[in-house]
């Protein structure tokens, strides 16, 4: 027990005055529910509280007291769960002290036997709690300092606490500069009274005895051993000096030790806490006797002598004490007390500031909402959507509301760490937070915003950046780069475009960056920025040339033998300086020049060949960002795509000798297969077998699906073709191959609609000594890019199943990936499709497929296609997996069309 106790002790005369009483000055007396004024048996006028409070039903409740019935009316909070309902009690005299007093009456009033239990606060304090299983009727009184010209008075619910009640409420003035003697001179202390003991009388008293109409219990340990006013004094007694006023008639009499010598009193204390007594003595006896006080034990007054016609005020504060007893110990003459008061000392937290206060009401007001914000955001519970510590407000938290714009009065809310504005239609540039010193989250996200703006270069404390799903344009300023602190910077479906700054490549920050016209570390330039096309890849889409509709059905194999030594020298001199670039990506298979010789068919040829083979490059049947691609026809008939690439950057000739090698290494039914190759000094041609029937993209969203549109079965057909030839690369093939680059125009169709999978441009094989593929560079196209490889660039086969699973939603769907009209929310075909068949809802299956396709099928083709799209690469199926599931999925829908009699 920490028994710090401080003591001091007025002695002063009384004399003789007649004071006022009885004129209700300042009183206000609240029928809480009441719909009549009345005046009660204390002359104490009282009047119905709806000028008081706006919330909450009245009614009156009849119970049975002793032998008669006595009828209350009490005012109940239905909504308490929502937020604080408050009383606002006016107040006169600022810095004053007033005396607040509710009555909590239950009476089973709504008939359910459950007597609730709740707080209450006043201004920022939370001062007590109410249970009226344990008391009913419930009284409180709290001395409470003035700083404002009215106080809230409010109820806050606790959880299974049932609805707050109330009957009346009381305010009455206290003296000037009462009890804050002891206190200090500060206003952020409040008092409850526990104790307030007529010493020596046995009946209670207030209004009109005490004219500030405290209630003065009666001494319930009274006594016939003590004695009261039984001597002859003086009356009336004048108290000036003494600031809490006792009334006169409770200064009349004591409790006075006559036989024994020590006289105690015993207070029990319901709860752990701080403590402020006041003790009243008057010199009522014919003499003056002398005695010690002990508190709990502990001498705070020495000698204590209550003079002969004089009157006398002890007080005492004692910190973190749970009971409470009192003893008069005899010196001279016999020990006496006249008014006890004990009060616990409750903490009034400090109000937030006035600025911060007055810009989130005017937040308030922008919303054109009631966010239910009144008196202070933080105390005694924070407001609806902001968080603080102590007094301060650190967070801002709405959203789903129309804001429009980030208004200045943001930038006072200079104490926030956490600021959350997603989704309040936020439009144009990002603004008025450069003052936000502290701020480390900021969440923007799902909003219009255009630009950037210039504050991020004050946001020192920054952490967490979230602008996904707006529209910011343009580049991603240097000055993000500036923040420090930063570790998740979230630009996901914007329209940004060009090189991230440098500053944010570093260990511990994770920029996402998918979803966007074309973003990246890289240095390369993105050409071709609206044709949706790859991020740093060779893009080549396959036309199907309707000159070539009647012959050739098949793609042909020719081999040119023209095997120009030298040509080859050259790939095996390449090869090798890619091998020490690289780091041994061929040592397994591709050692030495001799084994490099066996690329199994493929063929090298001179560039004056393939000017005869295409007609010197006639006829155009696809193009890309990094070059053409050519019809072209070789000596024996058979007709072949020629790509013709112009990139001599060194990363372009990586990837055209990593083409070459790769493909000479995997032949599989749905792989595209290379036939030949020529490397000459300005040129990288590759010469592949020639599908007509163009790239599933074209066949989707091309000139050719306006024709003929892919049915479902034809669509699970295209995607099983496809998950064969990946799974071939991922599990079958020697080495084992990443392919990168999977989308909807590198997947081509021959004329029996037969899907293979193409450029290889971007692929890595898979090695031992490479177990986690952690790439310097990510590469990809916008809208298939893996988000995790993305932000770890970690690369797995896993990357290449997001990308797969992409293509699988534009064949349930009919689109692409990214849409760059439409409303935003569509924007991402990912983000928009997946939540939808998670759920089964296929209402976004595309409108050409709606009545002719198995709900079995569907249901099995979306569930591959949404699980391939997760986030989290470990909950994503392995290409396997996805080729099984697709298989199930068209044998399903082939019976389903089988039986309907109709195979399109
Ligand atoms: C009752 O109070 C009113 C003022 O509120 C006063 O005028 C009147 O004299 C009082 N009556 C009694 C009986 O005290
Ligand atoms: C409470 O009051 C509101 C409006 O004043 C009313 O709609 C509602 O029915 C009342 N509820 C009860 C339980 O009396
Ligand atoms: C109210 O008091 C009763 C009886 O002491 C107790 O069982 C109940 O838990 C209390 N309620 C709250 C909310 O403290
Ligand atoms: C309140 O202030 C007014 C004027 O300042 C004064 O006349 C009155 O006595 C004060 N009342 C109390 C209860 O302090
Ligand atoms: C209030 O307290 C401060 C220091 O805490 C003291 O300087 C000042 O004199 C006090 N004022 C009154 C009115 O007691
Ligand atoms: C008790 O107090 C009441 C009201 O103050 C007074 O009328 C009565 O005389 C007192 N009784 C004794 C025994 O002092
Ligand atoms: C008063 O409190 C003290 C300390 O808590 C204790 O030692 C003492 O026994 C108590 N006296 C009585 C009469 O309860
Ligand atoms: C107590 O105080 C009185 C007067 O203040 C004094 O006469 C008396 O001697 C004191 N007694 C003791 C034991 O200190």
């Amino acid at each position: 027990m920490d028994l710090r106790w401080s003591c001091l002790g007025f002695l002063l005369i009384y004399g003789f005055s007649g004071s006022v009483l009885g004129d209700q000055e300042g009183f206000l007396s609240l029928s809480c529910g009441g719909s009549t004024s009345f005046v009660d048996s204390s002359n104490i006028s009282w009047v119905p509280d709806d000028d008081y409070v706006s919330t909450g039903n009245g009614t009156t409740v009849n119970f049975i007291e002793g032998s008669s019935t006595s009828r209350v009316p009490l005012r109940f909070f239905l909504d308490s769960q929502e937020g604080r309902k408050c009383y606002k009690l006016p107040v006169k005299n600022i810095s004053s002290v007033v005396l607040i007093r509710p009555q909590f009456f239950y009476k089973n009033y709504d008939g359910l036997g459950k007597p609730p239990a709740f707080q209450v606060s006043l201004g920022t304090a939370t001062i007590t709690t109410v249970n009226l299983t344990n008391s009913d009727p419930w009284v409180e009184e709290f001395i409470w300092p003035v700083t404002k010209d009215t106080v809230p008075f409010c109820f806050l619910s606790i959880l299974d606490g049932g609805v707050p009640v109330i009957s009346s409420l009381e305010v009455r003035p206290l003296p000037d500069g009462a009890y804050r003697s002891g206190m200090g001179n500060l206003t952020n202390k409040s008092l409850r009274k526990h104790y307030r003991v007529n010493c020596g009388n046995n009946t209670s008293t207030r209004y009109p005895v005490d004219p500030y109409d405290r209630i003065w219990d009666a001494d319930l340990n009274f006594s016939p051993s003590h004695l009261s006013t039984g001597f002859n004094i003086q009356l009336p007694f004048n108290l000036l000096g003494i600031k809490e006023s006792p009334p006169l008639s409770v200064l009349q009499s004591a409790r006075v030790l006559a036989r024994k010598n020590i006289l105690t009193y015993n207070f029990p204390l319901d709860k752990l806490g701080d403590y402020h007594i006041i003790l009243y003595f008057a010199g009522i006896l014919p003499v003056s006797p002398s005695f010690d006080i002990l508190v709990n034990g502990d001498v705070v007054s020495y000698n204590y002598t209550v003079k002969n016609s004089e009157a006398g005020m002890l007080f005492f504060s004692f910190k973190g004490i749970q009971s409470l007893n009192m003893t008069f110990r005899n010196i001279s003459f016999y020990p006496q007390v006249n008014a006890i008061e004990v009060y616990e000392i409750v903490d009034i937290p400090l109000e937030a500031s006035s600025t911060t206060v007055s810009a989130l009401q005017v937040i308030q007001q922008s919303t054109g909402l009631d966010l239910g914000w009144q008196d202070d955001p933080c105390a005694p519970t924070p407001w609806k959507h902001i968080g603080c510590e102590g007094s301060l407000v650190t967070s801002l938290e709405i959203f789903g509301i129309d804001l429009r714009a980030i208004s200045p009065t943001f930038g006072d809310l200079l104490d926030l760490k956490t600021l959350d504005l997603h989704n309040t239609s936020l439009t144009g540039e990002i603004q008025n937070l450069g003052s936000l010193q502290q701020l480390e989250k900021l969440n923007l996200s799902f909003n219009h915003l255009t630009s950037f703006g210039s504050d991020f270069a004050t946001l020192v404390s920054l952490q967490i950046l979230d602008l996904q799903n707006n529209s910011l344009q343009g580049t991603v300023p240097d000055n993000l780069g500036n923040l420090k602190g930063l570790h998740l910077l979230n630009l996901e479906n914007n329209k940004l475009q060009g090189t991230l700054p440098q500053s944010l490549n570093r260990e511990n920050l994770e920029v996402r960056t998918s979803g966007n016209i074309c973003l990246s570390f890289s240095t390369l330039s993105c050409n071709d920025i609206y044709s949706n096309s790859s991020i740093e890849t060779p893009h080549v889409t396959m036309f199907n040339p309707t000159k070539h509709n009647g012959h050739n059905r098949k793609a042909l194999i020719i081999g040119i033998t023209c095997g120009v030594l030298c040509a080859l020298l050259f790939i095996a001199f390449l090869v090798f300086i890619y091998r020490r670039e690289k780091g041994s990506k061929f040592t397994s298979t591709a050692g030495t020049s001799s084994e490099m010789r066996n690329w199994n068919a493929t063929k090298v040829l001179t560039c004056k060949e393939i000017k005869a083979a295409t007609s010197n490059f006639k006829e155009i049947i696809g193009r890309g960002s990094f070059g053409s691609v050519y019809l072209g026809k070789l000596q024996d008939g058979k007709l072949v795509a020629v790509k013709v690439r112009f990139d001599q950057t060194p990363l372009g000739a990586d990837s055209f000798i990593n083409e070459v090698y790769l493909l000479s290494q995997v032949r599989h039914q749905n792989l595209v297969s290379l036939e030949g190759f020529c490397h000459e000094s300005k040129q990288q041609i590759l010469i592949y077998e020639y599908l007509s029937g163009g790239s599933l993209a074209d066949n989707l969203y091309g000139s050719n699906s306006k024709n003929v549109t892919l049915s479902w079965v034809r669509r699970l057909k295209i995607a099983v073709d496809a998950a064969k030839g990946l799974d071939y690369l991922h599990n079958g093939s020697n080495p084992r191959i990443i392919h990168r680059d999977v989308k909807s125009s590198n997947i081509l169709l021959d004329s029996e609609m037969n899907a293979k999978v193409c450029d290889f441009g971007l692929s890595k094989q898979i090695s031992q000594a490479d177990v986690t593929h952690v790439t310097t560079v990510v590469k990809g196209t916008a809208g298939y890019l893996d988000p995790e490889y993305y932000s770890t660039q970690q690369l797995t086969e896993k990357s290449d199943v997001y990308s797969f699973g992409v293509v699988l939603l534009e064949l349930i769907c009919g689109r692409e990936p990214l849409c760059h009209s439409g409303n935003p929310d569509s924007y991402n075909l990912v983000l928009w499709a997946k939540p939808y068949l998670q759920a089964g809802a296929f209402e976004i299956v595309d409108d050409c497929l709606k009545g002719t396709f198995d709900m079995e099928s569907m249901r099995r083709a979306a569930s591959v296609a949404a699980r391939s799209v997760e986030r989290d690469a470990s909950q994503r199926p392995t290409m396997a997996e996805v080729l099984a599931e697709l298989k199930e999925a068209y044998g399903i829908q082939l019976s389903y069309v089988t039986s309907r009699g109709h195979l399109n």
